[in-house]
């Protein structure tokens, strides 16, 4: 049982295998939403051990990478420009040094590693993705909120808005995924949400449960809950000017809704099959 449990952990220990088994360089992890505890297991021992570490030091905090080995080189890329990160990330490749790169929450949201791997591919580095726990997902925790609910919103649209550095793609503004209904989480746009509530409260409604959750699952993370009509000017005095999330939606307070065909008692399926009634022996 010891050998077997020694041998488990050294093959956990081997890199992933699951597309390009011997030749990773560069691992895109996501590093989760804060908390260090909320990394992946499979995350958490990339870090422990590559030889460089490229962390975004603006939402990544420094604990999520203090596991990185000694003598590592770590550096926070929140001051670098893209080439100088593909630089760092060539100069491993050509030393043979695997990369951990850390973004937070999960890489493939609004983490600009689309433009790391284009550069990647037409380098020929081998990279892989480690997913992490997402922003919006550890602000429904601290919500204790369900985002899906039945006959409420079974649809979660994970959106932004413009800034002058990056602007919506037609057909994306907030007015018209308002038209959904669905549950809307709302990233990078704390600063202008006065202008968020206004521009969906004509479809929504201005008594539609909003909220505000400002560094989900870090130590003083702060969660401000409203309405559309309200949740700005409870906002205001906070001064919040990044890290936060805003959610809006029925099922933040949801006044009634259905409960799931899944567990219900007369519903079956595959895995809760119709009992056979019992065939009466006396
Ligand atoms: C550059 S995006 C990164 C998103 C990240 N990749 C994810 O999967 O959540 C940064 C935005 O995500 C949201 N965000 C990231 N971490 C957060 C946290 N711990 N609490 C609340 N919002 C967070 C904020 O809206 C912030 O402006």
């Amino acid at each position: 049982m010891r050998r077997r449990t020694a041998k488990h952990h050294a093959s956990l220990r081997r890199l992933p295998r699951i597309r390009k088994p011997l030749a990773v360089t560069v691992h895109f992890i996501g590093a989760g939403p804060g908390d260090p505890e909320l990394i992946t297991v499979r995350g958490r021992r990339l870090i422990e051990g590559c030889p460089v570490v490229l962390y975004a030091g603006s939402l990544v905090p420094r604990e999520v990478i203090a596991c990185a080995p000694e003598g590592a080189r770590v550096r926070d890329t929140a001051p670098m420009t893209l080439d100088e990160i593909l630089d760092e990330m060539r100069a491993a490749h050509a030393a043979g040094k695997d990369v951990a790169r850390v973004h937070s929450g999960d890489p493939s949201l609004y983490g600009a590693v689309g433009e790391q791997m284009r550069r990647l591919d037409a380098l020929g580095i081998p990279y892989e993705v480690t997913p992490g726990v997402p922003a919006y997902a550890a602000a429904a925790a601290a919500l204790e909120r369900e985002l899906t609910l039945p006959g409420v919103s079974q649809t979660v649209i994970l959106t932004r808005t413009s800034t002058r550095s990056s602007p919506m793609p037609e057909g994306e503004a907030l007015e018209a995924l308002a038209r959904s209904g669905a549950t809307l989480a709302i990233h990078l746009s704390i600063r202008s949400v006065g202008a968020v509530c206004g521009s969906l409260a004509p479809a929504y409604g201005a008594d539609c449960p909003a909220a505000v959750v400002h560094r989900a699952s870090w130590p003083d993370q702060r969660i401000v809950t409203g309405t559309l009509g309200d949740l700005a000017a409870k906002v205001r005095p906070l001064r919040l000017r990044r890290t936060a999330l805003i959610l809006v939606g029925r099922v933040l307070s949801p006044e009634r809704f259905d409960e799931s065909a899944l567990y219900d008692a007369r519903h079956h399926h595959l895995l809760r099959p119709r009992k056979k009634k019992q065939r009466q022996t006396d």
